[in-house]
């Protein structure tokens, strides 16, 4: 594409889509898996190679099929309505607006969107994105390779207060919270209560457990506004990641 790839018409194209999306997510109630698209997209980042993050390349059927994006294929198809209204608008970019208006819709912070991310049909070899089941040292494996921080790691995880796991999808079942569909700052404060009738994946569990994460789960479990401006700036680095705004 040529160089100007937002102009006013696009930013036009963007503000259009954006009522699209929150109208289209508040009807479907699917603010959590869209969320999850946003970040299973830019999530492959890899700081050294400059490959993966927020490309759109998870589309590519090969991608979406990587154990880790089971399910992901309802959050494309309700995206591709989107993209059908707005054909200018680069995947990239309707991926990374969705996961912004999905927090906002469900009452989470506004995270600062800015356009102008390529497409990408060249996807990353599978095992980038974090295994549940494994501890704080592959957590930060991941998330360094990506260049996020541990503040980031705990702040980012917090995207768990919405939305459930699926048995036919990753094999854990249930919410984290009492209310999955309002994104607020009780996934810590579950988390550190420790009841068990709530979900906890053992990559939760070591956010209260190593002592550097605790530090901020605790934060953010008494203090709402904290773990809000976190979680936009983490989320905003997240979906910019390889992405210098023109
Ligand atoms: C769901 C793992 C980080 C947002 C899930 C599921 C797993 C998982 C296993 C259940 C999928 C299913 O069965 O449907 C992890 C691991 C992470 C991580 C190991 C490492 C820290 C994140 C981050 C975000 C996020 C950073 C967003 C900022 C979500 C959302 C869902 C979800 C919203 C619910 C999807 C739905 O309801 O369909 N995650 N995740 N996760 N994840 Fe994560």
């Amino acid at each position: 594409m040529a160089a100007k790839v937002v102009d006013a018409e696009y930013l036009k194209e963007i503000e259009k889509a954006r009522r699209d999306l929150r109208a289209l997510i508040s009807s479907k109630n699917c603010a959590p898996i869209m969320l999850r698209l946003a970040w299973h997209d830019a999530g492959t980042y890899d700081a050294k190679t400059k490959t993966g993050g927020p490309n759109g390349s998870i589309r590519n059927s090969k991608e979406l099929a990587h154990a880790a994006n089971s399910g992901l294929k309802i959050a494309i198809d309700f995206c591709e309505e989107i993209k059908a209204k707005h054909p200018k608008i680069t995947y990239a970019d309707l991926y990374q607006l969705a996961g912004v208006v999905a927090v906002e819709v469900t009452g989470g912070p506004t995270i600062d969107f800015v356009p102008g991310r390529k497409d990408s049909t060249e996807s990353p070899e599978e095992g980038r994105l974090p295994d549940a089941t494994q501890g704080a040292p592959h957590l930060r494996d991941v998330f360094y390779r990506m260049g996020l921080s541990d503040k980031d790691i705990v702040a980012l995880s917090g995207g768990h207060t919405l939305g459930r796991a699926h048995q036919d999808r990753s094999g854990f079942d249930g919410p984290w919270t009492k209310e999955p569909l309002k994104f607020d700052n009780t996934y810590f404060v579950e988390l550190l209560k420790g009841s068990e009738e709530l979900l906890k994946l053992p990559t939760d569990r070591v956010l209260a457990q190593d002592p550097k994460f605790r530090e901020y789960v605790l934060l953010y479990a008494k203090d709402e506004d904290a773990f809000f401006a976190d979680y936009a700036a983490s989320h905003k680095k997240l979906s910019e990641l390889g992405f210098t705004p023109p």
